[in-house]
């Protein structure tokens, strides 16, 4: 069997090409052009690239970027109070505070004191307490758009055995949620986990986000599952080269799965269009 490779970066154009068109009707009906503000604390570099992304696209589909580069001494009180001040922005309906912070800083205290109404990362526990209880969350965007590619080749989750192996804030735990509230039978796996091999055979949907580059062998997949791998990991390849891969052996699972996400071009591309989907949701909202 080979397995359907999940497309993210078509689907990815799709879920903007739709955000744009929700962008211009608000802007028709309403007079609101949608605002993400990002807020980046010194100079990580791959945070850099993915602050320029989100830039670019925020203004391709014709929403307003604020863009906030704060050098890496910056005390909690001056980005504190440059949130409290996007928080009371009417031009801001969005509010992205760049992770990881520099390490003086506390990333939940800083979470916390985001208006949850602007959080669309999904990260304030307002929002994590809104997904857990079935509410009206913004849902983080990485498992947000895991879950859309998930349904694009298994529209009906009910019932399956998911196996998510990770439990960070960011992926694992709402990925977790996410399935959970489609009514999957959900296990979420992590380090610690004893025979995480023999877990991952039992899932008919498996979700890699550990970090740990191909990490999820052949073996470890049920005959036919979807497989969705969260990881971004570089490695050199035989040559020497740099090249990305993610937490699954893509090439080996293609044997076995029956839908599987490719590194790079699988949910990748898919959380930034969640977090435009999310800015647009939040604007909508401000003005319901
Ligand atoms: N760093 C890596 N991923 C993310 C994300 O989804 N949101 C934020 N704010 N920081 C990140």
């Amino acid at each position: 069997m080979t397995a359907i490779r999940i497309d993210g970066k078509a689907m990815a154009e799709q879920v903007r090409a739709d955000v744009a068109t929700g962008v211009a009707e608000l802007k028709a009906t309403h007079g609101v052009t949608p605002g993400l503000a990002v807020v980046l604390v010194g100079e990580d570099p791959a945070s850099e690239v993915y602050v320029r992304n989100k830039i670019k696209q925020t203004e391709a589909c014709g929403m307003t970027s604020f863009h906030h580069v704060l050098s890496k001494d910056t005390t909690r009180e001056s980005l504190l109070r440059l949130i409290r001040s996007l928080n009371e922005d009417p031009e801001v309906h969005g509010i992205l505070v760049q992770l990881p912070l520099p390490g003086h800083l506390d990333a939940k205290d800083v979470i916390e004191s985001i208006d949850p109404a602007k959080d669309v990362d999904g990260f304030h526990t307002a929002n994590v307490g809104e997904l857990w209880t079935e509410g009206q969350p913004f849902v983080p965007c990485t498992p947000l758009g895991c879950l859309k590619l998930l349904k694009s080749v298994c529209p009906d989750i009910a019932g399956k055995h998911a196996v998510v192996i990770g439990r960070s804030n960011i992926v694992g735990r709402p990925m977790a949620a996410l399935l959970l509230n489609e009514s999957a039978t959900v296990t979420i796996a992590h380090s610690k986990t004893d025979d995480l091999p023999g877990l991952c055979r039992q899932a008919d949907i498996l979700v890699a986000a550990v970090g740990r580059p191909q990490m999820v062998k052949a073996d470890w997949i049920k005959p036919g599952a979807v497989v969705l791998d969260v990881g971004i990991n570089r490695i050199e390849d035989d040559a020497g080269q740099s090249k990305l891969v993610g937490d699954v052996d893509f090439d080996a699972a293609l044997s076995v799965a029956g839908a599987v996400t490719p590194v790079p071009g699988g949910p990748g591309p898919m959380t930034i269009a969640c977090l435009l989907a999310n800015t647009l949701e939040a604007a909508k909202r401000s003005v319901a």
